[in-house]
């Protein structure tokens, strides 16, 4: 696991939009996973102005989003569809038959449809680079404390405090979904390689706890301890509960002295 510390949460967005061009670049026909939430926001607008400056084509690659909330039109402004394309796809030339998103709108069959999300995922060949954030109770994608840490696709039960968490985005008195469409652990970690993006005090315990605490249900970001290709890129707010911050430093360091293809 390589933990990047960064100032602030521009910086993280910097670094993680560095990343992705790099991993574009050498390979065009990339299939990527995104996330949504306020955290890889910088990220995005970073590869905005990256293809807006002739210097990222995304035009032979191919997405899969985590995750989709239950019960809400593609066209609602709350849904991570409505997100995905306001704040990147509409801005760059990713080919709309290459995008896919779990579609929220569905009312039955959801054991059938999430078979399919996992098939298109394995048909495209597997996802090349996954983007996650992280939860307050370190969920990645909406997978909740306690689910599987070999989880699949599938509609998951929001806790209260992600209901609470995700109030911000919806206008007052609305009723937010309980339920939504999200890869499992599973499926996440089936990527060939992971960045997880986290910023800001209120992700420090969440942080913490998926680095150096034990791999647990109950956090699901700590099942990445698993995955062999994982970066963790966090601002310094999110990095306050980590008891060897000089060590991963340190470790970054000598990563660019001797292995530096590890950080491109
Ligand atoms: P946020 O959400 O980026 O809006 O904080 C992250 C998450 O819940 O996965």
């Amino acid at each position: 696991m390589l933990v990047v510390l960064k100032e602030n949460s521009k910086e993280v967005g910097q670094e993680a939009a560095r990343i992705v061009a790099a991993s574009i670049r050498a390979n065009p026909k990339i299939v990527l996973g995104l996330a949504t939430g306020s955290t890889p926001l910088g990220m995005y607008e970073e590869l905005v102005s990256l293809h807006r400056s002739g210097k990222l084509d995304f035009s032979l690659a191919t997405s899969f989003n985590l995750d989709e909330y239950l019960g809400i039109a593609k066209d609602s402004p709350q849904s991570f569809h409505y997100f995905m394309h306001s704040n990147f796809f509409s801005h760059v030339n990713f080919s709309l038959e290459r995008i896919h998103i779990p579609d929220g709108s569905i009312r039955a069959n959801y054991s059938e449809y999430c078979e399919n999300y996992e098939c298109a995922i394995k048909s495209a060949g597997g996802i090349d680079l996954q983007i996650l954030g992280i939860g307050r109770n370190g969920h990645i994608g909406f997978n909740e404390p306690n689910s599987s840490l070999a989880s699949r696709t599938r509609l998951k039960e929001l806790t209260l405090e992600t209901i609470e968490d995700n109030r911000r985005f919806f206008p007052p008195g609305a009723e937010i979904p309980e339920c939504a469409i999200t890869m499992g652990i599973g499926t996440i970690l089936d990527a060939r390689r992971i960045l997880i993006l986290a910023t800001g005090k209120s992700k420090a315990a969440a942080v913490a706890k998926a680095i150096e605490g034990p791999i647990s249900s109950s956090v699901s970001a700590s099942a990445l301890q698993l995955h062999p290709d994982v970066t963790f890129i966090i601002d310094e707010d999110a990095a306050y509960a980590l008891t060897q911050r000089d060590y991963y430093r340190r470790v970054l360091e000598l990563t660019k002295k001797y292995t530096p293809e590890k950080l491109t």
